[in-house]
């Protein structure tokens, strides 16, 4: 054997050695847990044949607790870069086989190491994680390989997509570095978010409380807020990944791909979809069905704070978010939690050159003490301050009702939006009817015989003057009163006139936003 064939020999005896992770006996286990392997994942959500491994054979330097007599094969993670849809991306997948994929400083270094490989290269950063969070041999050690991730998040934030998937239990830095990025996707039975697990929880508090019920899924698909996709599967959620980075573009700089226009194809038509009673719920996203290209929408953030429908849509083949209240629940109302969603999906579009449009129909902000307590001030400011800071194209279209502070936070002509659109059935005004005759019509109504037919009388005397669009639509803060069969149309006729638009903000280090 030549000295070349035996290198060879060797470099693929090693590879084979590192690519058993912590060997068959863990992997059955992770399988026995329906879990794929990490380069399973890797190869699974990457093009076929594009993924190229980097750093395989990176060792710990942990010499405490026994670890110099440990092999941990690439430290527990798997990083490299590859491709989807023949675009760059850059990758990592912990290896839950080798010492529960925990993170030790030299595994931190792959990571941080791809992710400036990312930041450079301007393209999405990809992490797959499944561990047990900073390494407990290492100490701080671990600790610092988890700032340094945090820290590149943030510098990363805006400028790359991020994009985290949570495959196994995640403990500590494991859940905190995906809550600094975009978008995190969870898998039913499989993920596991928590910072402190259920053995702290049991020493500290002395209460019992299994992994699923403190971190399931489904608790941070429905409750938290923390994920934004759920999937039955690893596969769907790799099905899910794919289909979100087909809508967003690989950075800052960059506009999404076109692709090219279709028709919307539901079978529906938009002006029966909405009650003319204004107290008939819908679903707002059959709305969006009847506008968007080929009736394709992907919902972000689905089951959490359902009362506002925020996703990626495409018009006339470009990407486009929507921030729609949703009247079937909670009657669209904003709070605490859909203010939050909505805040943050404008900041991703605005910093990723993706137009918003807003389909607007809330009585307002949720009123009583929980929500009061809970801070809805600051809570609702957030999407003031998300909507002014936006300048990308914002156009709005006030389908029912726009009452008080909701008329003002979505979108209105007064945060800066580049086009206002108001169906006839609109109600503009500080408060609905019935609430605002009974304030200012209270002595009246007292005072009257009927107090009934006097509160009816004032409402319609309301409802007459203020309960439509026409007024706004006479000061100008609403620039065209359409019918519901035009808003196709005129939605893309305001993106098409405003594909160049340039619009500056106040020089300044950064703003403020009330977290
Ligand atoms: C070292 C770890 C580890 C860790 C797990 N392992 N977590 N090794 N450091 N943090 C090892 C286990 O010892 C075990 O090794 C293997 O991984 C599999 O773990 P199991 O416990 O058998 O698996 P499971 O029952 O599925 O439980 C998974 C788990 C649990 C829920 C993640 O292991 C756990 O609670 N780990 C500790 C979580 C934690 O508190 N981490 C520190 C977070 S602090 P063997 O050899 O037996 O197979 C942090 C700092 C950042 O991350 C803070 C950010 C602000």
């Amino acid at each position: 054997m030549t000295d070349l064939n035996k290198n060879i020999q060797t470099l693929r005896q090693k590879k084979a050695v590192a690519e058993m992770g912590g060997g068959e006996a863990a992997i059955e286990k992770q399988v026995a847990m329906g879990k794929l392997t990490a380069r399973e994942r890797i190869l699974a959500l990457l093009d076929a044949h594009s993924f190229h491994e980097y750093d395989m054979f990176v060792k710990h330097d942990g010499r405490d607790f026994g670890m110099d007599k440990k092999d941990f094969p690439g430290d527990g993670v798997v990083t490299g870069t590859g491709t989807i849809f023949g675009a760059p991306v850059c990758i990592y997948a912990q290896d839950f086989t080798v010492a529960g994929g925990s993170l030790g400083l030299q595994h931190a270094r792959k990571i941080t190491k791809i992710m400036d490989h990312a930041l450079k290269m301007r393209c999405p950063i990809i992490g797959i994680n499944d561990s047990g969070g900073a390494r407990i041999q290492e100490g701080v050690q671990a600790l610092a390989g988890y700032g340094e991730i945090f820290y590149r998040n943030t510098l990363a934030s805006g400028v790359i997509p991020q994009i985290s998937l949570i495959l196994g239990p995640c403990a500590g830095g494991a859940v905190y570095s995906p809550a600094l990025t975009d978008f995190v996707f969870v898998v039913e039975n499989i993920s596991k978010m928590f910072i402190t697990g259920p053995n702290v929880i049991k020493t500290v508090l002395g209460e019992d409380i299994s992994m699923e019920d403190l971190g399931g899924a489904r608790v941070h698909a429905e409750i938290t807020g923390n994920a934004h996709f759920y999937a039955c599967s690893e596969q769907e959620c790799f099905e899910q990944i794919k289909r979100l980075v087909h809508f967003i573009p690989w950075n800052n700089t960059e506009r999404s791909k076109s692709v090219p226009p279709k028709e919307p194809c539901v079978r529906l038509n938009i002006e029966d979809v909405v009650p003319s009673d204004p107290r008939q719920p819908y679903d707002v996203r059959d709305v969006i069905r009847c506008i968007v290209d080929a009736s394709d929408f992907l919902e972000v953030q689905q089951l959490w704070a359902a009362n506002i429908v925020v996703g990626f849509g495409r018009m006339h083949g470009e990407t486009v978010g929507f921030v729609a209240n949703q009247p079937m629940v909670l009657a669209g109302v904003l709070d605490c939690d859909s203010s939050d969603k909505a805040a943050r999906f404008i900041r991703f579009c605005d910093s990723f050159n993706i137009p918003i449009i807003t389909l607007e129909d809330m009585p307002g902000y949720l009123p009583g003490v929980d929500q009061e307590h809970a801070g809805v001030i600051r809570h609702g400011a957030k999407v003031l301050y998300a909507y002014s800071e936006a300048t990308v194209p914002k156009i709005t279209v006030i389908l029912r009702k726009a009452y008080g502070g909701g008329y003002i936070a979505m979108n209105s002509r007064h945060l800066g939006a580049d086009f206002m659109f108001a169906w006839p059935s609109a109600e503009i005004a500080v408060m609905g009817p019935e609430g605002a005759a009974n304030i200012i019509f209270r002595k009246e109504i007292m005072e009257a015989e009927d107090e009934d037919a006097m509160r009816r009388e004032k409402v319609g005397e309301y409802i007459e003057k203020f309960a439509n669009p026409f007024v706004a639509a006479s000061k100008g803060f609403i620039d065209s009163v359409i019918e519901p069969k035009e808003t196709r149309a005129l939605l893309l006729h305001a993106l098409e006139v405003s594909v160049l638009k340039e619009e500056f903000r106040p020089a300044k280090k950064h703003g403020l936003p009330p977290f």
